[in-house]
Formats: structure tokens, sequence, C-alpha cells
């Protein structure tokens, strides 16, 4: 099986092994050619933005100003706090100079001469890990001002790791930015957008772990190389993140379009119990679950799980077995979305508190039919009507939720409320019998 980011290769972290594996020629082989050569390589290639949105990186590249008085900035986004995501920090720990080889060649095309990674603030060990890789490459004259004479080159380039503090919203990347300006983590209006007006107002390109570290392969191979792997529409493969009710969770990097049962059962082994799958969320918390009975043939690519009713996302696959309670994990899902919404629009900083109010009061089987409508409706208000697609993030797990198994919430409801009855006439009847107790 094809791997481009995390290839088995024992050791790979170390700089020598990199190179002993053909690392830092990708650099070399361009800055032989222009930056704008890189450019429609890596449009020509295909690959599709790996932090969320699948936007085309090459096409986003071309977007930066190529005349400009201004510094241009590079931002590599590590911050990896969506629940169901964590393959970046498998790249920061096995395979960091590839990132780094990625980076040197997104700032030659793009024309920046510093590059900021940003990794989320609870990856100690991955920061460090990170920054080992970085101070050797420094020390070989791999990065900074030592590679002019390295590479016999005018270009240099310069890389610093930026500690989030705690907050999901600082991977957005208008928030990011704001973020290492020193400012509080609030998105910004678009536009401008960063490559016009980005980090302290110069053209800044903004870009997933796992993107750039694509790029130094596709130089050395080829863009035909890399668009031949996986789907045409969005070629190459993916790190799919597997957790929830799989025997073997994990990351596993597979070409695009491969299918969800094959991930689900080939390669993370299945259900535990062999149990029959409820719910499957492809890309993240903030994606649209698929219902189990509907995963049989979607292909694991952003046009596929378009045409299913859902995204590609940051390709984390959350399972959930026939025996999950749906009403707890929404709830959650709703928690979480509220407690990191920044509050600067108010159907977001509203709406999500909304979502998870309404949710808790259906588990405290205090819910009603009516319940699961105003869900829906709240959820529509969020979407479209917010600066950031946290707003999105946080209206369709529970939209698509309610409407896709809306029997099953029904249900949730009813019984909740049956519940509830039982429960009280058994509390009077205990209340009675107390009572003819004393009298005796
Ligand atoms: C609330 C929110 C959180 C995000 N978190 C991340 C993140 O942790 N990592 C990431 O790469 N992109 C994240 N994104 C997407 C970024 O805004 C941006 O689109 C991405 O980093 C671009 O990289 P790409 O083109 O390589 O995919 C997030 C977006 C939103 C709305
Ligand atoms: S959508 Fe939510 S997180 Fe995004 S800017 Fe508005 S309030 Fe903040």
């Amino acid at each position: 099986m094809q791997k481009i980011v995390l290839p088995d290769i024992p050791n790979l972290h170390q700089l020598e092994v990199y190179k002993q594996n053909g690392g830092y020629t990708a650099i070399k082989k361009a800055l032989s050619q222009s930056p704008d050569d890189i450019i429609d390589q890596v449009k020509r290639s295909g690959l599709r933005g790996r932090g969320g949105a699948a936007f085309s990186t090459g096409l986003k590249w071309s977007f930066m100003p190529k005349t400009t008085d201004k510094p241009k900035y590079l931002c590599v986004n590590g911050d990896e706090s969506e629940p169901g995501s964590f393959k970046d920090r498998q790249i920061f720990e096995f395979n960091p100079h590839q990132l780094i080889e990625g980076i040197l060649i997104s700032c030659y095309a793009i024309g920046a001469k510093t590059c900021y990674i940003y990794i989320r603030g609870e990856y100690h060990k991955w920061i460090k890990l990170m920054q080992k890789a970085i101070d050797d490459a420094y020390a070989d004259g791999l990065v900074g001002e030592a590679m002019k004479s390295t590479f016999s080159t005018e270009f240099y380039c310069d890389i610093y790791i930026h500690k989030g503090a705690g907050a999901y919203i600082c991977g957005e990347e208008s928030s990011l930015m704001n973020s290492l300006e020193g400012k509080r983590g609030y998105p910004r209006v678009k536009p401008p957008f960063p490559a016009q007006n980005g980090l302290w107002g110069c053209p800044t390109t903004i870009n997933n772990v796992e993107t750039i570290a694509n790029v130094p392969p596709i130089i050395s191979n080829g863009w035909e190389w890399f668009a031949s792997i996986g789907e045409p529409k969005h070629p190459g493969t993916i790190l799919f993140g597997v957790s929830g009710h799989v025997n073997k969770p994990g990351v596993y990097e597979l070409p695009t379009g491969t299918l969800l049962t094959d991930i689900i059962y080939n390669y993370a082994g299945g259900i535990p119990g062999n149990k029959k799958i409820l719910c499957v969320i492809p890309g993240g918390s903030s994606m649209p679950p698929i219902r189990g009975d509907q995963i049989e043939g979607v292909k694991m690519d952003a046009e596929s799980l378009k045409a299913a009713g859902s995204a590609i996302g940051t390709g984390g696959i959350i399972v959930m077995d026939e025996d999950t309670d749906l009403v707890k994990v929404l709830a959650r899902i709703a928690q979480f979305y509220h407690h990191e919404s920044c509050g600067q629009c108010t159907p977001c900083r509203e709406g999500t508190g909304w979502l998870e109010k309404i949710l808790k009061r259906i588990i405290a089987g205090k819910g009603s039919i009516n319940d699961l409508d105003l869900l829906i409706t709240v959820a529509n208000q969020i979407e479209g009507n917010t600066i950031c697609a946290l707003g999105e993030a946080a209206a369709w797990p529970v939209k698509f939720m309610v409407e896709r198994f809306r029997d099953y919430f029904e249900q949730k409801v009813s019984k909740e409320i049956n519940l509830e009855v039982v429960n009280k006439v058994h509390s009077m009847r205990q209340t009675a019998i107390t009572i003819e107790e004393i009298k005796h």
C-alpha cells in the first residue's frame, strides 16, 4: 500500500535516516526551478488541504501576491483540537523532517521567509519532538541563513514553533493569526482573506500539517505520480484517524476513495463483540453523521462523502455501535462547541448554549417531541449566520443527527417521558406505603 506521509521506515524521525532515504533532495530540486513552477506542480497534483475544507493547495498558494513590499508568511496549522482528529501529531513524532522540508518548499513557492508552526498547547510531547527536529535541521544548515551555502541559493527561511493555549477556536485560520500576534483568539471577518491581509497585515498562507508534509514527495516524484493515487478529484492518501467502537483504533494512511467499511472492518479490526454499527461520523466531530445502515459503498474522499451527505473534514472517523446512546453523544458534542465558542456572534454564542440545554433536558427526561424540531430550528439559525465556521461545526452534528435518526430520537424522547411518569408513580406509591406503615 502506497504511503506518502508516514512511510514504514524505522527511525525516520532522525535526520540521518531521513536523509539516507532521500530526505532534503526535494528542496534542492525545487530550488532549481522557479516558484511559479512549484505552485503549478502542486496545483496540477490535485493536492487538497487536509485541515478540513479540502481546498486546492496550489490554488491557495497562487493567491499570494507576487509583488509586495511586505514580508510574506506561512503558518502551518497543527492546532488539531477537533474531537476525533489525532493525525498531525503522528507527523510531528514519526516524520518531522518531511514537514520541515515541505515548509521550505512551500515558503520558496509563496515567497515567505518565515514560517510559524502553530501547535496545540496540550501537545507537550510533540512540541518537544518537533523542536528537536527543527534544531537538528538548523544545526545541519538545512534551515535559516545557512541554507544559502548548503543549497547554493539566495533563498532562506526560518521556522518557529508557537504553542497554542488550549482554545479550539485558535485552529480557525484567522483566529490562529490573531493568537500568533498575541491577541485574543477571535476569528476575523473575511474578506479580506489571509493572502491579502494576514499575519500583521501581511500576505499569509495557512496550511494544515498533513497538507505541507505531502509537498516533498510531489516535487520528488512529479505531480503526475501524486495525481494517479486514489480518487482523481481528490488524489493522494489521507491519514484516517479511527476511534470509538473499533477493535484497533489508530491512524491509517490509505488512498483517498478507500471504502469506509474497508477502513472500519479490515484496518480497524471491526466492532468489538461483532455488534452492529449505529452511526459513523466520518471526518471529525463537526461533520454530518451517517447512519450505520447507510455506510455500505461510501468512499472516503471529499466528493464521495459530499454525495453521501457528509464531508471528509480531517478524516477522523468516529464509530458508534448499536448500544451507543446518541442523545448523550450529541449532548457531549454540543457541550464542546458551546464551551469553545469565542462568543463574538450572537447565533453561535447563544445558539450553542441552547442546543446543549435542550439535549441535556432530553437526557434528564424532561424533553418533548417539539424539542427535536426546536433543535433543528436553532441549528438552522446558527448555520450561515456567523463570522467563522465554528457555527456550522456546532450546527451540523445536531441538525443531521436529529434528522437522520428521527425515529431513534422520537423513541428516546417518549421513553424518557414514560420513564419519568413511571418514576413519579413509583415514588408516589412509595410515599403511600410509608404513610401506611406509619399508620400501623
Ligand atoms: C473552528 C475551526 C477549527 C479549526 N481547526 C483546525 C485545526 O486544528 N487544524 C487545521 O489544520 N485546520 C483547522 N481549521 C481549518 C483552518 O481554518 C484552515 O482552513 C486550514 O488550516 C487550512 O489548511 P488546509 O488548506 O491545508 O486544509 C479549523 C477551522 C475552524 C472553523
Ligand atoms: S461563529 Fe462562534 S466561534 Fe466563530 S466567531 Fe462567531 S462566536 Fe466566535
